[in-house]
């Protein structure tokens, strides 16, 4: 049976070239001699006097469709293995963005490097940065495998022409506000160009079955033209992010195709690169100073992950009017957040809390807390402050805050409780309900049910 009389009946690609069908993919057309010009079936052809009807169209069936191609190749890195659900997929496309200087040259290098060290074909299409720039980076990381390629510049139809001509086994281009395409009247950056350029690469890792990471800026408040604007064209979104002024980075999940979302990577900066950190304990907390007051402990989630991060809250000198004074100033900490919550602590327990104050909250190590199950530690460090009494270095807590006072239930207590324990923590307060729920807790430790914020703050001593 010739490939074109079995495509007829059941058939996922399809040559771009000839119109002739196949089964699997394969890199030269069986039919035309063509090479890597097979694609998914459903991409337009042009097929002069062929239209489609009940004659020439056939429904595959799904069972017969293999899913190998679905199964992830292994970066090595192993932080973004854990993200990705084990690695990329062949002919997927994902996007890493974040701000300028966070490092997504520098984890989108190791990764190449670390396939590369595996004797296969890989390829940085750099068109933000010289050659020269990379390779400077490059020596700073390690040495550089034989199988990494580099193309420099930022035409999209050269990137198109080396992935055809080099078939690596990945791809990165470095970034997408620096490549265009040149049928398009409009500049490097502009939305249409970074449009028009993803949807060229992901045909184009559809095709070729080459896995893409495509690195996108944005800046700290919003949307640089692109990335946001193009999610929907790619398999998988994630996030870079960290304070550029602390070593911690984050890679967070945000779409994935292929896997859960949610899942986080933690890496710290060095001078050698990005290093994987499996536990982030003493580097979120190894600074720490016992015994002051407005520091409290809090184990957040992170996707699936629980992350001790520390809380601090400071009482500024432009308390009791100051031009300073007002809403608190807040660093990874939502500022409507930690203003809700002062006022919650001056309704809703005996805390004399200065009005106006110049609050400070802040969460260290550069980690943006978004999850209400904060909010105990937030109004636990902020009395503290207030009080000048230290809450104990041992005790971590976690709850949502209602307006009434009353601490709310929050998800994941076993993991959050099990992270404490295994880093040393002795007391933990927690919402009453998350016990009656049956949460598991660990031996070594004091769990304390609160039902509100008077009651913990009776506990921590704060
Ligand atoms: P880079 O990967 O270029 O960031 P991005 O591509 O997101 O703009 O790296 C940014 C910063 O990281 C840069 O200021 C230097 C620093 N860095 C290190 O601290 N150690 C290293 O090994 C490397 C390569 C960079
Ligand atoms: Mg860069």
């Amino acid at each position: 049976m010739t490939t074109t009389q079995r495509a007829r009946s059941d058939v996922p690609y399809v040559c771009t070239a000839c119109g002739t069908t196949s089964l699997r993919w394969v890199g030269r057309c069986g039919h035309c001699g063509e090479w890597n010009t097979l694609g998914p079936a459903s991409v337009r052809v042009h097929r002069p006097g062929r239209a489609a009807n009940a004659d020439t169209v056939t429904a595959v069936a799904l069972r017969d469709v293999s899913s190998d191609a679905a199964r992830p190749l292994p970066t090595g890195v192993s932080e973004l293995d854990r993200v990705l659900g084990g690695g990329v997929v062949t002919g997927s496309v994902t996007l890493v963005f974040g701000p300028p200087g966070i490092g997504k040259s520098t984890l989108l290098f190791q990764v190449l490097s670390s396939v590369a060290s595996r004797g296969v074909d890989v390829m940085l299409a750099s068109a933000e940065e010289s050659l020269t720039q990379v390779s400077g980076r490059a020596t700073r990381i390690g040495p550089v495998p034989h199988h990494l390629l580099a193309l420099e510049g930022p035409d999209v139809e050269a990137i198109e022409a080396a992935v055809t001509r080099h078939r690596p086994a990945i791809v990165v281009v470095d970034s997408l506000q620096s490549i265009s395409d040149p049928e398009l009247a409009q500049p490097a950056g502009s939305l249409a160009q970074v449009r028009a350029c993803v949807e060229r690469l992901t045909r184009l890792a559809k095709s070729s079955g080459v896995p893409l990471l495509l690195v996108g800026h944005v800046t700290k408040d919003g949307d640089l033209a692109g990335p946001r604007a193009v999610e929907h064209l790619v398999d998988t979104v994630l996030s870079f992010d960290g304070d550029r002024h602390h070593a911690l980075r984050v890679l967070t999940s945000v779409k994935h195709r292929f896997g859960p979302t949610g899942e986080v990577g933690i890496f710290e900066m060095r001078d050698d690169g990005l290093r994987a950190v499996p536990d982030p304990g003493p580097l979120m907390l190894g600074d720490r100073m016992a015994g002051v007051p407005g520091s409290v402990v809090v184990p957040v989630l992170q996707g699936r992950r629980p992350l001790l991060v520390e809380v601090q809250a400071l009482l500024g000198p432009g308390t009791g009017g100051g031009a300073g004074a007002g809403r608190p100033h807040t660093l990874g900490v939502d500022a409507a957040r930690a203003s809700l919550l002062l006022a919650v602590l001056a309704c809703r327990t005996g805390v004399d809390v200065p009005v106006p104050g110049e609050f400070f909250v802040a969460a260290v190590g550069g980690i943006t807390i978004t999850e209400p199950a904060a909010d105990l530690a937030v109004a636990l460090a902020l009395a503290s402050v207030v009080r000048q009494r230290p809450v104990s270095p041992e005790l971590v807590a976690f709850g949502e805050l209602g307006l009434a006072g009353e601490v709310r239930t929050v998800p994941g207590a076993d993991r959050r409780l099990a992270e404490a324990q295994r880093a040393g923590f002795t007391t933990a307060l927690v919402p009453a309900s998350t016990l009656g729920d049956g949460a598991v807790t660990p031996p070594a430790m004091v769990v304390h049910g609160v039902r509100t914020l008077a009651e913990a703050l009776a506990l921590a001593g704060s």
